[in-house]
């Protein structure tokens, strides 16, 4: 019979994606964090009714992104980063700063710019109550892979 080539039962439905947890769990703390594929440090959120995963480590210098405060600026929901407030959008990931367009005008005004995707976002998916994170794996480099080896795992490790 050709019967033993079905594939064994899989915890996930989705394709290469991770379980993370049960919604419910995480819209109780807010956040969790987890290491998949045993490579990569994700932090996933849940805010205003939504759930966001994202690298771990600030794009920065390597702040925990778990311990900031959530924010918005102008119209985003960012992520505060508890070492030296660099703001990063809670959807794709932009940093966001504040400049002076026109260093002439009285009064100075400021306004908000993106440097870009910086903070590498992956991807949740929600099926029957259950997260699931499916890694992003475009192979442009962002800036927040930086912190995702080995030597910044050890240095970080919690306890
Ligand atoms: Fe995040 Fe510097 S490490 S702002």
């Amino acid at each position: 019979s050709s019967s033993s080539s079905s594939p064994p039962p899989s915890s996930s439905p989705l394709p290469a994606s991770h379980f993370i947890g049960k919604k419910e769990d995480i819209v109780k703390s807010g956040r969790v964090t987890k290491l998949l594929n045993g490579c990569r440090d994700v932090l996933v959120l849940y805010h205003m009714g939504k759930l966001h995963a994202m690298d771990m480590r600030c794009y920065h210098a390597g702040g925990a992104l778990e311990n900031g405060d959530i924010e918005e600026f102008n119209g985003r929901q960012c992520i505060v980063c508890p070492w030296h407030k660099y703001k990063i959008t809670l959807a794709e990931g932009e940093g966001l700063y504040q400049a002076v367009d026109d260093p002439t005008a009285k009064p100075l005004r400021t306004h908000w710019h993106s440097k870009g995707v910086k903070q590498r976002i992956h991807k949740v998916t929600e099926v029957n109550g259950d997260v699931y994170v499916t890694l992003n794996d475009s192979s442009e480099a962002i800036e927040s892979d930086h912190y995702q080896t080995e030597r910044y795992r050890t240095v970080f490790l919690k306890a």
